[in-house]
């Protein structure tokens, strides 16, 4: 009987096995090139034609993934991509980083997943390490996607191996990339963890083993639980020091130098992206299953779509002291994507807020160095126009507010410009002059 650990272990270490990236996206591309770089032949599969094409053509859409570097493995042929599954039975290890968002009853959708699953399952072949690397709830892997798998009458940890390694990707981190992340792992059984520990080892600096795919799965959710939880608070902290009229920025950088017990995180106008407003739901929705709510869970989400609500009662409030209705006013966003410097505005709470004043009868035009439009999940074109951040632009506006603070805008010219700027992030710290008109929340 051939021994399938020992098998691809030598492939992993000749750099011979063949690596294969489902889904292409934010984490699957980075991913991707990490792996080519250390000396993989990786194939990327993507039902996105526009994605595949563009890689083909060693063109890079992702930001923290470097143009030349792209081009240059797409060139030495160690890169390529598909639309298409028919050459996975070739791959010697399937990574899946498809996504997991949620569905309208706010539900996990985990349709993408058992897709491509289902998919795997009609070319599994002996030998085979496949790794999800999607956040989701913990137990999925052995709930959905183990026993897809095992449709194909082979077994795991025998025939071929299953782990879960949460991405802890951190688009635009500057010092933390896919490289130098610490990495989860679990596996279903020993051999499928002493697989994958191994693949990731000759990949990723430091790679941490966990007792099973749950623990892995728990791990990533309980991080950005963390995390909603925690913006949540300084949210709440925020609104209450508003009426109390305390600045609540001050407090944080107070209480951040105490040196132990405490890690700043910033109010602002609520969550975006695709981890933080939905993973912690992944985990909510798991619990009802053992009769459990998760109140913290509950209460963050709330807390932090509560906070859109604010943002646009204080733009009606700081109209309405310059004597202007919320109605017809002129009001100019300053960025849109869910963080700063990111293209991404999956999520963003600039979609919340350009929802509610549009309700409202305010007239808007945005401006975002990453992004010039922007569409529903559905393709449908979100209603708003682009304008250029120009002096004239900033003096027509009744109102400036800013959603996202991006590193390269001038914001002691949008506040000398401006007539009232609302100010979310607190862009405008370092500013000199013409305080009196900037509204921080
Ligand atoms: N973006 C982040 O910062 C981040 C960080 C950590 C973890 N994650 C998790 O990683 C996963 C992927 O997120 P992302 O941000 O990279 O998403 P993404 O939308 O950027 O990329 C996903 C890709 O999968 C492709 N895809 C969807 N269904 C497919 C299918 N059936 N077959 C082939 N391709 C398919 C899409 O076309 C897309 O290109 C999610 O579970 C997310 O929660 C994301």
């Amino acid at each position: 009987m051939k021994n399938y650990v020992q098998l691809i272990k030598e492939a992993i270490k000749a750099k011979n096995a063949k690596v294969c990236v489902i889904g292409i996206g934010y984490v699957g591309l980075p991913l991707a090139v990490e792996n080519a770089k250390s000396g993989f032949n990786v194939l990327g599969i993507d039902r996105n034609i526009d994605r595949v094409n563009m890689i083909n053509a060693g063109q890079n859409y992702i930001q923290d993934v470097a143009d030349e570097e792209l081009s240059m493995l797409v060139q030495d042929g160690v890169l390529s991509a598909a639309d298409h599954f028919s050459d996975l039975s070739q791959q010697d290890i399937i990574i899946i980083c498809v996504p997991t968002p949620l569905n309208e009853y706010h539900n996990p959708d985990t349709s993408y997943v058992e897709d491509v699953a289902t998919k795997i399952s009609k070319s599994l072949r002996k030998g085979q390490l496949i790794i999800l690397e999607s956040t989701t709830y913990p137990g999925m892997t052995q709930e959905i996607i183990l026993p897809l798998l095992e449709s194909s009458g082979l077994k795991t940890g025998e025939d071929f191996f299953l782990a879960f390694s949460p991405e802890r990707v951190d688009p635009r981190n500057k010092i933390f990339s896919t490289k130098n992340t610490t990495k989860v792992v679990g596996g279903v059984t020993p051999q499928c963890l002493e697989v994958a520990r191994y693949f990731y080892s000759s990949i990723i600096s430091n790679v941490i083993p966990v007792s099973s795919t749950t623990v892995a799965e728990m791990t990533k959710i309980f991080e950005n639980t963390y995390r909603a939880v925690n913006i949540a608070l300084v949210n709440e902290l925020m609104m209450l020091c508003n009426k109390m009229n305390i600045s609540v920025w001050e407090v944080i950088d107070a209480a951040s130098t105490k040196p132990f017990g405490i890690q700043a995180f910033s109010p602002g106008p609520g969550v975006g992206g695709h981890c933080i407003p939905i993973d912690p739901f992944y985990l909510s929705w798991k619990a009802r299953q053992f009769d459990y709510r998760m109140r913290f869970i509950e209460l963050a989400g709330e807390l932090n779509i509560q906070v859109n609500q604010y943002v646009v009662d204080t733009v009606v409030k700081a109209l309405n002291k310059n004597g202007k209705a919320i109605i017809n006013s002129n009001i100019f966003l300053l960025g849109v994507a869910y963080k700063k410097d990111v293209s991404d505005y999956r999520e963003s709470p600039a979609l919340k807020i350009i929802q509610q004043l549009k309700i409202m009868g305010a007239n808007l035009v945005f401006y975002d160095p990453f992004i010039k439009s922007m569409q529903n999940p559905d393709g449908s074109t979100i209603e708003i126009d682009w304008a250029d951040l120009s002096e004239e632009q900033l003096k027509k506006s009744d109102c400036v507010l800013i959603i996202t603070d991006h590193s390269d805008i001038d914001y002691q010219t949008v506040v000398d410009k401006s007539n009232i700027v609302i100010d979310t992030r607190n862009a405008t710290k370092k500013i000199k002059h013409g305080r009196e008109k900037i509204i921080l929340i």
